[in-house]
């Protein structure tokens, strides 16, 4: 990544869980902890998936160095006017002295309500703020690479419209963008951007989940390859550059999503052929709001 001068291996495994149940409390450790054996040395969590602690007790248990796994954690957008107490608590729940990656997961800031999540108006939207803007936020990331809390520093979530935005008075570029990308979303013109800026391309749901697992385009390429329609996927993304967290607590699809095939030009075609600009994560309301935020304001 040459806005930071470091480099993370291009398929991770994604950490996120539901918010209740096994596979965020007991289960977590579990499922990273065969990621780990399978060869993953990247892992992505944040605050708000509650996984932190179980992705440094599985590094610890798995005997690998820390220094050998590539490890990204995420401001949530309540704790933007708190960034070196987040960064010092997601760091204590890992047990770690330093992220490889340090993201702000949203382009807005919401209320700091101690521990509730997503603090809400009574009405239920969500209680976004005007400050600290983006700007100011990324300023306090800034800070807390300076004070080595991190190696690098970057968003997710961001469009076009907002890395303008964020990018305005920096001095330190985002090494990576984390968006929503699959064949049906494909984001071309960000990506584009993207590489522009030298900003990495983190793709989360990459997989498209079984809505384009399941298209027939896939398939049929899964076929001729003798591979999963996962891996035809993933196979894609790679060859577009872009880096992959796909997220599975079964150790066998986490192997057989850390050995993908190379396709042809023409398969490729094929897959690039599928874009419809189709959100599958985070669609909005009834109102058409993402967090209280509008499609216009969020650059989408
Ligand atoms: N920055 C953000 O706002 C944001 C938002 C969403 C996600 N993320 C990150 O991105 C990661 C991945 O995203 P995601 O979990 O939404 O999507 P995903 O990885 O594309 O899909 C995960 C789902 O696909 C299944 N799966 C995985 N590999 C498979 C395979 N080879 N064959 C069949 N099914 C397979 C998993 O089930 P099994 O577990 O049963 O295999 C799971 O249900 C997350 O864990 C998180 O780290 C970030």
């Amino acid at each position: 990544m040459p806005n930071s001068g470091t480099s993370c291996p291009i398929i991770g495994i994604g950490g996120w869980a539901p918010n209740v149940g096994e596979e965020r409390t007991t289960g977590a450790k579990k499922w990273l902890l065969s990621a780990l054996k399978s060869g993953y040395r990247h892992i992505d969590t944040a605050y708000s998936y509650g996984t932190e602690k179980a992705v440094g007790e599985a590094i610890v248990e798995s005997g690998i160095d820390r220094e050998d796994v590539f490890v990204v954690s995420k401001l949530p957008p309540n704790h933007h006017g708190r960034v070196l107490e987040s960064i010092q608590e997601s760091l204590d729940n890992l047990g770690f002295k330093w992220l490889d990656m340090y993201l702000m997961h949203w382009p807005y800031a919401a209320a700091y309500e101690g521990e509730d999540p997503e603090p809400l108006h009574p009405d239920g939207a969500p209680k976004v703020v005007d400050h600290p803007t983006i700007g100011e936020t990324w300023a306090a990331m800034e800070d807390a690479l300076r004070r080595s809390k991190c190696e690098a520093i970057g968003v997710s979530n961001f469009s076009i419209k907002t890395l303008e935005e964020v990018m305005k008075n920096t001095r330190i570029k985002p090494a990576m963008n984390q968006v929503e990308m699959h064949p049906y979303l494909q984001q071309n013109d960000l990506l584009k951007f993207c590489k522009e800026h030298d900003i990495a391309v983190v793709a989360y749901a990459p997989s498209g989940t079984d809505l384009v697992r399941n298209d027939p385009v896939i398939v049929e390429l899964a076929a001729k390859y003798s591979v999963t329609p996962t891996q035809i996927i993933l196979a894609w993304h790679l060859s577009r550059n872009v880096v992959v967290i796909p997220k599975s607590t079964n150790e066998e699809r986490q192997k057989e999503n850390h050995n993908l095939p190379t396709l042809e030009e023409e398969d490729l075609q094929k897959i690039n052929a599928l874009d419809r600009g189709q959100r599958i994560c985070n669609k909005g309301d009834e109102n058409g709001l993402v967090y209280g935020m509008s499609y216009e304001q969020l650059g989408w």
